[in-house]
């Protein structure tokens, strides 16, 4: 038996699957984000220790994990979490999501050895740019670091004992060699750091650490359980759905939005803003388009409406072409194509007849035509999508996949399980490591139904994504 827990932005989230992969238990325990000014995200990493011991011990009700051989971790990318020499944390995490580093960003950027070495923009988000900002604004609390981990590096040293990061996660740092998949000193002295302050590095599938006996004991799991060095929760995502080779894709409708497609080798474009990382897998990587807001932006308009997400796509019906009103989801700026952090969304075009079924239609097809701009993207970079998953929360509405295919011309596999995130995935990277299993075990989940593009409204839709952009064209700069 192996497990599988994803450290999510709303939530950590555990399952227990067998040996034929079959999931056994599942359980989850909720997390709160804290917004204390205009572009800032924090966790307190605590928080995520308290979700975790709840969430094993829901798994272990019933005597459940004493057959378990692997964990595998997952979680929400990018995280700075800066601990002392005796790992105490010493300031909030700042997320994936928070964008106040944007300064530090753009000046890393503008050094050449960034995109040259890791083949990324330093985006706001990554992790460099936060531990600039914080050597900048916080000087005693970086004097006072000894190593930063990422947020699913965290839940591992407390399962383990021991800083490990993986290829995957490690890719998002700003900080890693992506082609040569190892830290670049000379990067990590540009930001007046050193290998010192890294963890190892190991890839998703090897083993990372071993469960501490202390904690083996109050879950009843067996000595010496291995934890595997896992992934991002996209890389690990890619891992549940099977999206490990080249012409491989899925598009994730969680929180933020993601087009991600697997590579076979490594072929960077930082001047598209798609990102390139390393997959989970050894000799394996991947590119994606990330979207800042999908499910986020619906639920902030769901909230303004007093509605909940659920109630404001369940009515929708049939797809109807983009109508007069259009919406710009860039709630917390964007990355894929714009990297721009200081952007910010809107509603254009509302009229008199505007109710709330247009302004949520009009929310859906904003969040289809950024990915659209990410399809265009990744298409720049010679990447080719053969074959499209869709998985995440936002996958439950119908329509809005419906408005997504349409958006980017291609049908949409939608799995019959599709919301484990990237737990499904850490437990098979658990699975590898405890077995030296491979990719082969990574299949495709059996497909409920496909989303044909609707093509009586690909005009329609190309005329949208053309209003869409001008639109967007038209207000960058003004916020
Ligand atoms: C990817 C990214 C997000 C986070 C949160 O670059 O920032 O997908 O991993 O899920």
């Amino acid at each position: 038996m192996y497990v599988g827990l994803d450290l999510g932005t709303s939530g950590l989230k555990g399952i227990l699957i067998d040996d034929d992969q079959e999931i056994l238990a599942e359980a989850s325990a909720p997390l709160n984000t804290s917004r204390l000014h205009s572009g800032w995200s924090e966790q307190a990493p605590s928080d995520w220790l308290g979700a975790c011991e709840a969430v094993l011990g829901a798994l272990a009700e019933g005597g459940r994990l004493g057959a378990v051989r692997g964990i595998g971790l997952s979680g929400h990318m990018h995280g700075a979490t800066l601990l002392d020499g005796a790992d105490q944390v010493l300031r909030p995490c700042i997320l994936w999501n928070d964008t106040r580093s944007h300064i530090e960003a753009a000046r890393l950027d503008s050094d050449p050895q960034f995109r040259a070495i890791t083949g990324n923009i330093v985006f706001p988000g990554f992790t460099a740019p936060k531990v600039d900002w914080v050597r900048e604004h916080e000087a005693s609390i970086f004097a006072k670091m000894r190593k930063v981990l990422l947020p699913k590096d965290y839940l591992r040293l407390w399962l383990t004992g021991e800083h490990v990061a993986e290829m995957s996660d490690a890719a998002g740092t700003s900080w890693l060699d992506t082609g040569k998949r190892d830290w670049s000193d000379a990067l990590l002295a540009a930001t007046e750091m050193s290998r010192d302050h890294m963890p190892r590095l190991v890839e998703g599938s090897q083993v990372s650490g071993t469960l501490r006996d202390e904690l083996a004991m109050r879950w009843g799991l067996p000595k010496g359980v291995v934890v595997a060095g896992g992934g991002g929760d996209n890389a690990a995502s890619a891992i549940g759905v099977g999206v490990v080779k080249a012409g491989q894709a899925f598009v994730s409708l969680g929180t933020s939005g993601v087009l991600f497609a697997a590579n076979d080798r490594y072929q960077p474009d930082p001047a598209t803003a798609v990102h390139t990382f390393c997959h989970a897998l050894p000799d394996t990587w991947h590119q994606m388009g990330v979207i800042l807001a999908a499910t986020d932006a619906l639920n902030w308009f769901a909230g303004l409406t007093g509605k909940s997400s659920a109630d404001l796509t369940s009515g929708l019906g049939a797809l109807k072409p983009p109508g007069k009103t259009r919406f710009l989801p860039y709630l917390g700026g964007e990355r894929t194509p714009l990297n721009d952090a200081a952007i910010r969304g809107a509603f254009i075009g509302l009229e008199h007849s505007t109710d709330t079924e247009a302004a949520t239609r009009a929310v859906l097809e904003g969040v289809a035509f950024a990915f659209r701009d990410c399809r265009d993207a990744l298409a720049a970079t010679g990447t080719q999508i053969e074959q499209l998953l869709a998985v995440g929360g936002g996958s439950n509405s119908a329509y809005w996949l419906s408005a997504i295919a349409t958006a980017l011309d291609r049908p949409i596999d939608l799995p019959i399980a599709r919301d484990f995130g990237g737990a499904f995935g850490a437990a098979r990277l658990g699975m590898m490591a405890a077995t030296g299993a491979g990719a082969e075990i990574a299949g495709q989940p059996k497909i409920a139904r496909t989303i044909e593009p609707d093509t009586a409204f690909t005009e329609a839709f190309d005329a949208g994504h053309r209003a869409y952009t001008e639109a967007r064209d038209a207000i960058r700069g003004l916020t």
